[in-house]
């Protein structure tokens, strides 16, 4: 057997062990056995490339110690809470790679090295060669939309650039035109490259690239925000699915397929949650700003919120039969998990019936508030998404929403000129008593007030969402 069909004998194993990893992935009681498997599943696949596919062995383990060293320190420090921006920018790096493979597979004339042969024909070798331009133009493509995108994505998630959409006036007549170039660049280039050039017009279309990536994140608010993390994320698989077929590669084609698809899935998902149309989405203009904002003045016009104390939330949360609590972000900062999970031990043992309802973007990232849900140990039985518990709220006595805001917006579903207008919430207030935990009257991610603070069967508890729940801990305990 030749080397390389050793290696495509051990990428088989890892492509199954990745198969095997998303569909652990899919819930929380096996999402550990998942991880291993995918890390089971890349180990074998650097074994392989290193043992079968590079003779320059020097290089690969100079990339493995300096990534290793730079994923491990990253792993290590980055908080829950900053997830979605390492996310952001690994795939930006994901783009990068793909952008650079494409030029050097362009510039070093690999891969079209492997074209041809003694039993291909002049115009067979043509076409094989217009196909392999075609791989590099594409490849190079989605790699750079993927890199400035995400790179404009970290900027937003992370608060370095403000989260209010850029909408130029005639955008979509811009990205029209962008589109159009692109097209008319390829054919210049494909043309080009058969006569033994084609650099201008690749260059060209990388810039226009980077421009529609950077200009397609600008231009989305921060509401819409979670289906462009997964949409990038899409895009990356593409990227490393195209860097495959440069290198001619096996395994990075059908990984990069499977992130390219589960991504597209997962978008998929997202825009359902946020009951919004995927090319609505892309055209932009979703949402105001970006989180932590001050409440404007339209909330004055509501009324006046009323606070309550630890103690009296105690004592109604004792006097309940049915809770309900809801987590979002806030319990994510303030790391409140554990104390959440001890206050919901002490209120079952009181033989109260307590339930999460979880909003599908609520946190900032998918699946953000059942990871943390799962390492405090609540029970998965407890654990409900918004449309098994949304019908429940005229029999919940109490709702207890920990550092949640966008997600439990009446406005959403009762003002039609409300930037989140459509979105589906969970519809807390239709209970008998809400507590809205968080440490301001500011708005959440989207930016947008809040009419939820100013029902009258609302009451909020202002303070750190761990500290005020220790308070309440306190007071049910005595
Ligand atoms: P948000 O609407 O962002 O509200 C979180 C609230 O938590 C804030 O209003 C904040 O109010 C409060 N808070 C922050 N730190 C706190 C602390 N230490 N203690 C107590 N409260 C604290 O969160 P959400 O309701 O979970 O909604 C998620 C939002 O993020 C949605 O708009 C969603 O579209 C967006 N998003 C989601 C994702 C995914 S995939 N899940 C990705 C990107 C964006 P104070 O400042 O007053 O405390």
């Amino acid at each position: 057997m030749e080397l390389a069909q050793f290696a495509n004998t051990a990428y088989l194993g890892s492509i199954v062990l990745f198969i095997l990893a998303l569909g652990g992935l899919s819930h929380p009681e096996t999402a550990r056995r998942g991880n291993f498997y995918a890390m089971l599943g890349m180990g074998i696949a650097l074994l392989a490339t290193f043992a079968f596919i590079t003779g320059n062995h020097a290089i690969l383990i100079g990339g493995l110690v300096i990534g290793g060293a730079t994923g491990y320190v990253l792993a290590r420090k980055v908080q829950m809470t900053q997830m979605p921006e390492l996310v952001a920018i690994l795939h930006s790096l994901v783009g990068l790679a793909a952008l650079l493979v494409g030029f050097a597979t362009f510039l070093g004339g690999e891969g079209a090295a492997h074209l041809g042969g003694a039993e291909l024909s002049a115009a067979e070798v043509a076409a094989e060669k217009t196909i392999h331009d075609v791989e590099i133009y594409l490849g190079i493509l989605i790699g750079a939309v993927t890199f400035s995108g995400s790179v404009m994505a970290f900027g937003k998630l992370s608060g370095k650039i403000g989260g209010k959409p850029l909408t130029l006036p005639g955008r979509h007549w811009l990205n029209l035109g962008l589109l159009i170039g692109t097209i008319v660049v390829g054919v210049m280039f494909v043309q080009q490259s058969a006569d033994g050039g084609g650099l201008t017009p690749l260059i060209i279309m990388t810039v226009i690239a980077l421009l529609f990536g950077i200009h397609m994140v600008m231009a989305i608010g921060g509401a819409d925000m979670p289906v462009v993390v997964s949409m990038l994320n899409s895009y990356s698989g593409w990227a490393a699915a195209a860097t495959g077929f440069m290198l001619g590669n096996n395994l990075l084609i059908v990984v990069g397929a499977l992130v390219g698809s589960s991504g597209a899935i997962l978008s998929f998902i997202m825009c359902r949650a946020m009951n919004r149309k995927f090319f609505a989405v892309i055209a932009g203009g979703f949402g105001s700003s970006s989180g932590g904002g001050a409440s404007s003045a339209a909330a004055g016009e509501q009324g006046e919120a009323v606070s309550v104390t630890a103690e009296d939330t105690a004592d109604l949360l004792a006097e309940a039969k049915e809770v309900m609590i809801i987590p979002g972000y806030g319990m994510a900062v303030a790391q409140a998990q554990h104390t959440v999970n001890e206050m919901v031990k002490t209120l079952r043992a009181k033989k109260i019936n307590v339930r999460f309802g979880i909003h599908p973007v609520a946190g900032r990232m998918p699946g953000h508030m059942n990871v943390l849900l799962a390492e405090a140990k609540v029970p998965y039985d407890i654990v409900f998404e918004m449309d098994e518990i949304n019908d429940d709220f005229p029999k919940v006595d109490v709702s207890v929403v920990i550092g949640a805001n966008d997600i439990v917006n009446p406005s959403a579903l009762e003002d039609a000129n409300s930037p989140i207008a459509g979105m589906p919430v969970i519809e807390c207030w239709k209970g008998t008593t809400t507590i809205v935990l968080k440490r301001s009257m500011a708005t959440g991610y989207a930016g947008v007030d809040n009419p939820l603070f100013y029902k009258e069967n609302t009451r909020m508890l202002f303070g750190d969402a761990k500290e005020s729940i220790e308070a309440v801990l306190k007071g049910l305990q005595q």
